[in-house]
């Protein structure tokens, strides 16, 4: 009898149908909201925006503390601190409860989000996973001469290969951890850090400007910074500034702000237009994104500008470099129309494979704007985009059903 054959093939069939269908990413918030004695935990991965870098990323694991054990760190440090101890908690490899009794050798030391943050000096954001003896999991810094203070107590949620929850019955701590100085600190020479990180013509306009004042009215409640870099001041796309009235200026000024805090996690999650420290209505002076792979891209409806680098993420502010100034199309709207559109450099090209025929759709030069991945915000070019961005997920998306389907009709055939 073929029959087991045909089980095991509809079985396989059927689960790749489940995956098909499961388009949208994991919610880690969703996920500790079924367990109570995460509350206090889950309440910090939203505070520290760590949520969205986790729900943005798959093949990961998340060692999460019950309330009892996160008393160590609630409350007794600041969030940017808590945010660093946290980040040590989310390890960038998919470890279930079979693969972390399985470890190759008994021991390893795995990277964290941590480490891909730049705060964690050496090798301090790894962390060192060893099967000891009676079954028993250990966890530690990677730091030499660390112990293994944090034990594995068990399995909480999985998504396979995508998401891995599993309590710990302690916080990792890594050395110098606890006592990284408070961000206020570091945050109270703003100018300062932008100039060491290459943007002091954007410092300079801040400080003449005064808008400097503005920006740090808001660090308690929350700050992101979009520094053009000296080079993007220098770029031709680049209106005069000497044109603009000082009004003008200090809105394109506070173009390049939030009042709250949106570090590149909640950036790459985002799909909604946000507010500005320009704001002054509904739909004036926001911004949209787009991501790709780990990129970033703002985007203003005029020209995209790409994510650079992380200056500073100390909860509550984050500031980035960007590559381009930021132009609304409150201010720059009509007079940059007739400049040439920015070469397609930044975008990514689709591979001839997915891409349509050349016949089939080639869309009208975008007259301002921008990359084939325009925003919402970018119409009427962005939306006709995304709509045949649509209609290509959409025809995918039979062809899959297509070939699962011929795989069913191939597995009754072989059992008759
Ligand atoms: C795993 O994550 C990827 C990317 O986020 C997603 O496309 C896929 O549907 C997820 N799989 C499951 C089973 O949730
Ligand atoms: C995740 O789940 C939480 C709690 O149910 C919800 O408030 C939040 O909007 C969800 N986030 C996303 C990105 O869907
Ligand atoms: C992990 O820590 C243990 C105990 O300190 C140590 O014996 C082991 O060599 C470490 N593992 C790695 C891969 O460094
Ligand atoms: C701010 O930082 C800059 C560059 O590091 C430095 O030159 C300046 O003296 C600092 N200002 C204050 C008030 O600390
Ligand atoms: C651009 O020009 C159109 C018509 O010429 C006008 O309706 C619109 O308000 C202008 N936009 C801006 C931002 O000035």
């Amino acid at each position: 009898m073929a029959a087991p054959q045909t089980f095991s093939l509809l079985a396989l069939t059927l689960s790749l149908l489940a995956l098909a269908s499961t388009v949208h990413s994991h919610n880690i918030t969703q996920i500790l909201a079924d367990n109570p004695e995460y509350s206090s935990f889950n309440s910090y991965l939203s505070q520290t925006k760590l949520a969205d870098e986790i729900n943005s990323r798959s093949t990961i694991t998340l060692l999460v503390l019950n309330n009892g054990a996160m008393a160590s760190l609630a409350g007794k440090h600041p969030l940017s601190v808590i945010k660093n101890a946290l980040s040590l908690l989310v390890l960038l490899d998919y470890y279930d409860p079979q693969k972390l009794h399985k470890i190759s050798d008994g021991t390893v030391l795995t990277t964290t989000l941590y480490q891909t943050t730049g705060n964690a000096p050496g090798n301090l954001g790894f962390v060192n996973i060893t099967d000891l003896k009676g079954g028993k999991v250990g966890f530690g810094s990677a730091a030499s001469g660390s112990k293994l203070d944090s034990s594995y107590t068990k399995s909480v949620n999985q998504i396979p290969y995508n998401i891995s929850v599993l309590e710990i019955d302690a916080p990792i701590i890594s050395p110098g951890l606890l006592t990284a100085p408070a961000p206020s600190a570091a945050v109270s020479n703003l100018t300062g850090l932008l100039e060491k990180a290459g943007c002091k013509t954007f410092a300079g306009l801040l400080v003449s400007s005064g808008v400097l004042k503005t920006y740090e009215s808001t660090i308690e409640k929350g700050l992101t910074v979009f520094a053009p870099n000296d080079e993007a001041f220098k770029d031709d796309d680049v209106p005069d500034l000497m044109k603009l009235t000082q009004a003008e200026v200090v809105s394109l000024l506070e173009y390049h702000a939030l009042a709250e805090y949106k570090p590149k996690g909640s950036l790459k999650t985002n799909k909604n237009k946000i507010s500005t420290l320009a704001t002054n209505g509904a739909g004036k002076y926001d911004l949209t994104t787009s991501t790709s792979g780990d990129e970033v891209v703002l985007h203003t409806g005029i020209a995209p500008s790409r994510l650079a680098d992380t200056v500073l993420d100390a909860t509550p502010v984050v500031i980035f470099t960007v590559d381009k100034v930021l132009l609304p199309p409150e201010l720059f709207g009509n007079a940059t129309s007739p400049a040439p559109a920015p070469a397609p450099v930044t975008a990514p090209t689709p591979s001839p494979a997915e891409g349509p025929s050349p016949t089939a759709a080639s869309p009208p030069a975008p007259p301002t704007d921008e990359s084939p991945e325009s925003s919402p915000s970018d119409s009427p070019v962005g939306s006709a985009n995304s709509k045949s961005a649509n209609a290509a997920v959409a025809v995918s998306s039979p062809s899959l059903f297509t070939a699962l389907v011929t795989l069913v009709a191939i597995a009754v055939s072989v059992s008759l």
